[in-house]
């Protein structure tokens, strides 16, 4: 039970709630939903601890804290989430992007100023964080696609509320199916990589993400495979392939690319100290 007293009574009732149903951020949880609720910055909320909320911001916030105890996450109550620096709208249809993939997204940007690169292709685009990201650094031609059409809806939005929907094609598209014939300097995948056995696993939170965003068949490997064989067609002679990896089968992943042809250049380990993107050159 919540109680309203002021903010503070609040926000101790909430991540009190919050803990006893086992979430793992109880406190960062609990603010930042009140946050959105009151629209303050969350430096702001220790000022105004004594303060009382009003009715309709104790019943929105009451609803949000229940949402949260199904273990839906944060980003799709509030229907947004940051991602480098930038905001991007996120819905049940796309995965939120993660902390993980701004190593990738960075890793990209930092190529194509050292290269000088043109053109990018950013297949699995999902929100279409990493592309949007990249246009908003980079002056490149930028195809960004999904099988999803509602994936791509969002990621449609997320490029005009970040002024670079001019900078991006967006495509629906199986994989390479619908992508013409041309060359890229750089293809960028985060493609979906959990085992279905994985999957059955994982915990609360993320089974509220689309399936079809995070599972892959053939051992998590389908994708990488599917882009190992068909980016010979879409690549330039001297272009990159960087792929996020499962980083429970870095090995694997590097040999399918390898015995393709392709040289790997970087392997980059994310903050855990896992084995995360993986960057390759055409042979
Ligand atoms: C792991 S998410 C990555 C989303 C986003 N790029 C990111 O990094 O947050 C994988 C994406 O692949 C898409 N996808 C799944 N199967 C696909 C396929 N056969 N062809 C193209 N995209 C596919 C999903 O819809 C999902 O958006």
């Amino acid at each position: 039970m919540l109680n309203a007293s002021n903010i503070f009574t609040l926000l101790k009732s909430a991540e009190e709630l919050l803990k006893s149903n086992n979430m793992s951020e109880p406190k960062t949880d609990a603010e930042v939903l009140l946050c959105y609720v009151l629209k303050i910055k969350r430096s702001r909320l220790f000022f105004n601890r004594e303060l009382a909320v009003s009715v309709q911001q104790f019943n929105t916030y009451s609803r949000y804290i229940s949402k949260r105890i199904t273990g839906q996450p944060v980003a799709y109550i509030l229907g947004k989430t940051e991602f480098m620096g930038l905001d991007f709208i996120v819905n049940e249809n796309v995965l939120i992007p993660r902390q993980e993939t701004e190593l990738l997204t960075e890793e990209v940007i930092n190529q194509i100023k050292i290269n000088k690169y043109e053109k990018v292709l950013d297949m699995c685009t999902g929100s279409g964080c990493i592309a949007i990201s990249v246009a908003k650094d980079s002056a490149v031609e930028i195809t960004a696609s999904d099988i999803s059409d509602k994936a791509i809806k969002v990621a449609v939005e997320n490029a005009v509320i970040n002024n670079v929907a001019d900078k991006i094609n967006f495509i629906i598209s199986d994989m390479f199916s619908n992508i013409s014939e041309q060359k890229f300097d750089i293809i960028i995948s985060n493609p979906p990589y959990v085992k279905e056995e994985e999957f059955e696993k994982l915990e609360k939170e993320l089974q509220f993400e689309p399936k079809q965003a995070l599972v892959a068949r053939e051992e998590g490997l389908f994708f990488y495979k599917q882009i190992a064989e068909k980016s010979k067609n879409y690549l330039n002679q001297k272009g990159l392939i960087i792929v996020e990896l499962n980083a429970n089968i870095p090995d694997k992943i590097t040999g399918i690319f390898t015995n393709k042809g392709y040289k790997k250049i970087k392997l980059i380990k994310d903050y855990a100290g896992l084995d995360r993107v993986l960057v390759l050159k055409n042979g």
